[in-house]
C-alpha cells in the first residue's frame, strides 16, 4: 500500500496549472451515454474516479480511451443498461449514470452508489426526479429496477438543491418529451458546465446557475468536444497549503468567482489574494489568523468540500475559528487524525472549534475520505517532523497529482510505494 511522507516546515512558491474537475467531468461522461456519438473531453484529469466512469461505459459497450491529456468516449454501441454492483460501489457519482441510461435504453439496473462516508447520503432526490419523468423504479435485493414507456418532461421540484439529483434530472430530461422545469435546483459552477456540455451535444438547456433550470427534451443530439473547466476544491486545496505555510503560489486557470467564499475567508485569515487575469495569486507569511465562523452551504457560500481543508489551514492559526458543517451529518472523520498531529479541535454536532497551536508534529494519520485525506497533507506541510499519510487511494480519487504538485511548489513530499 503506498503512502505519503511529507516533511513539513517549507514555504510554498511557484506556479501550476490547476487540473481539470472531479465533478464536471463525471456528469459529463455520464451524458455521453446519452446520445450515440463520440465526444473528446479535452483537459480530464487522470483520478480512480474518471477510471471508474469508463469502466462503467464499457461495460454499457461503449469505447473509453486516452488521447494524451484529453479522454476520447465513443458510444455509439451502448446496448448493455446495467451496472455491476461492484462498480457502483467505488463512487457516488455511479448514480448520475441511472438518467442517462434509462433516457437512452428506457430501463436501467443498478445498485446503490458508494463514495465517501460522510453520514447518510440518500439517493431520494433523484430518484424522486426520475418518477417525476415517467420512470417506475422498484428495488429488490439491493438492486434498483428503473424502466419507462416514454419520459415525459415534467415539473420538478427538489426539497434540497442536490448537486446530483439537478444533474441526473437534467440528463433524463434531455430525452423527455416536452418541457421540463427544475425548480430549487443546485447552482453548482460543475451545473452550468454539465449545461455547457450538453448545448454542445445539441440540447436545449437554459437557466443553470440558478434555481430554475428548464430543458426541452428530445432535441436530436450528438458528440461534442469540450475542454474541462478547472477544479475549484483542487485549487482551495492549493491555497490553503501555501496560506499556511507561507509563501507565493499562482494558480494558472483558477476561476476567482468561483471560489469567491474560499477565498474571502483566506483574506480573512490575512491573506493577500487576488486574480491577475489568468489565474489566482495568493502570498502569505504563514503566520494566519482566526476567522469568524465558516458555515458550509451550498452554491454560492463556503463548499462543505473545503472544510476540513481549510480546517487543516487554520491548525497554527491566531485564535479561535468556529466550522459548522451543514451538509453532511459526518464530515469531521478528518479531526481525529489532525488531533494525533497535536491540533487543538473540539467537534460538538455539526460544529468544530479549532484554536491555532505552534505545536503541529508529524506522525503516522490515516485518510479516511477524499478531501479529508487532502486536509491531513496541509496539516502535514506545517508540522515538524515526518508526516506519514496512509489510506491515499482515497486522495486519489480526486486528486491526479497532489505530490507532484506540491513538490513543484517547493514542499518536501513524496510517495512511498
Ligand atoms: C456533490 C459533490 C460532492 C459535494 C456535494 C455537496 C459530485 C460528484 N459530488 O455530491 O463533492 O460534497 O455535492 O456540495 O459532484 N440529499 C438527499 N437526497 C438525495 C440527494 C442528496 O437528502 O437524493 C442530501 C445529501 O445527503 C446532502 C445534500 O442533499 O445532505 C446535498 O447533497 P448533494 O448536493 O446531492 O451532493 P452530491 O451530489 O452527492
Amino acid at each position: 500500500m503506498s503512502v505519503i511522507l511529507i516533511e513539513g516546515g517549507k514555504k510554498l512558491s511557484g506556479a501550476l496549472t490547476v487540473q481539470g474537475a472531479k465533478n464536471s467531468v463525471l456528469p459529463m461522461l455520464a451524458a455521453t451515454v446519452l446520445c450515440p456519438g463520440v465526444c473528446c473531453m479535452k483537459g480530464c484529469p487522470e483520478l480512480s474516479d474518471v477510471e471508474t466512469a469508463g469502466q462503467i461505459i464499457r461495460r454499457l459497450g461503449g469505447e473509453v480511451h486516452r488521447e494524451g491529456p484529453d479522454l476520447v468516449v465513443d458510444t455509439r454501441n451502448i446496448s448493455a443498461c446495467e451496472i455491476p454492483r461492484e462498480l457502483m460501489c467505488r463512487m457516488r457519482s455511479s448514480v448520475m449514470f441511472l438518467g442517462a441510461i434509462l433516457a437512452r435504453c428506457g430501463e436501467a439496473v443498478c445498485s446503490q452508489p458508494g463514495g465517501c462516508d460522510l453520514g447518510p447520503r440518500p439517493i431520494d432526490l433523484h430518484l424522486h426526479a426520475l418518477r417525476a419523468l415517467g420512470a417506475q423504479i422498484k428495488e429488490e435485493n439491493g438492486r434498483l429496477h428503473c424502466r419507462c414507456g416514454k419520459l415525459r418532461g415534467a415539473e420538478i421540484f427538489l426539497q434540497i438543491p442536490s448537486v446530483g439529483a439537478t444533474e441526473n434530472a437534467m440528463l433524463a430530461a434531455c430525452q423527455a418529451e416536452g418541457t421540463t422545469v427544475i425548480s430549487n435546483a443546485a447552482r453548482e459552477p460543475e451545473i452550468v458546465e454539465l449545461q455547457d456540455f450538453l448545448r454542445a451535444m445539441g440540447a436545449s438547456v437554459r437557466g443553470a446557475g440558478s434555481a430554475t433550470v428548464v430543458i426541452e427534451g428530445r432535441k436530436k443530439l450528438h458528440g461534442c468536444t469540450h475542454l474541462v473547466r478547472p477544479d475549484r476544491i483542487v485549487a482551495a486545496t492549493y491555497l490553503c497549503a501555501a496560506a499556511a505555510t507561507g509563501g507565493c503560489v499562482c494558480l494558472r486557470r483558477a476561476e476567482y468567482r468561483h471560489m469567491a467564499s474560499v477565498l474571502c475567508v483566506l483574506q480573512g485569515s490575512g491573506c493577500d489574494v487576488r486574480s491577475d487575469g489568468c489565474g489566482i495569486c495568493l502570498k502569505s507569511s504563514g503566520r494566519l489568523r482566526a476567522v469568524p465562523p465558516v458555515r458550509t452551504s451550498p452554491y454560492p457560500g463556503f463548499p462543505t468540500d473545503a472544510q476540513a481543508i481549510m480546517m487543516a489551514a487554520l491548525l497554527r492559526s491566531k485564535g479561535s475559528t468556529v466550522f459548522v458543517e451543514t451538509l453532511f451529518s459526518d464530515r469531521y472523520r478528518h479531526v481525529p487524525q489532525l488531533q494525533k498531529m497535536g491540533a487543538q479541535i473540539r467537534t460538538r454536532g455539526q460544529t468544530a472549534i479549532v484554536t491555532g497551536t505552534e505545536n503541529l508534529h508529524g506522525t503516522a494519520v490515516q485518510a479516511t475520505d477524499l478531501r479529508g485525506g487532502a486536509a491531513l497533507i496541509v496539516g502535514g506541510l506545517q508540522a515538524e517532523g515526518i508526516t506519514r499519510v496512509e489510506q491515499i487511494h482515497h486522495i486519489e480519487r480526486g486528486y491526479a497529482d497532489i505530490v507532484g504538485d506540491l513538490a513543484g511548489l517547493g514542499a518536501c513530499i513524496y510517495t512511498e510505494k
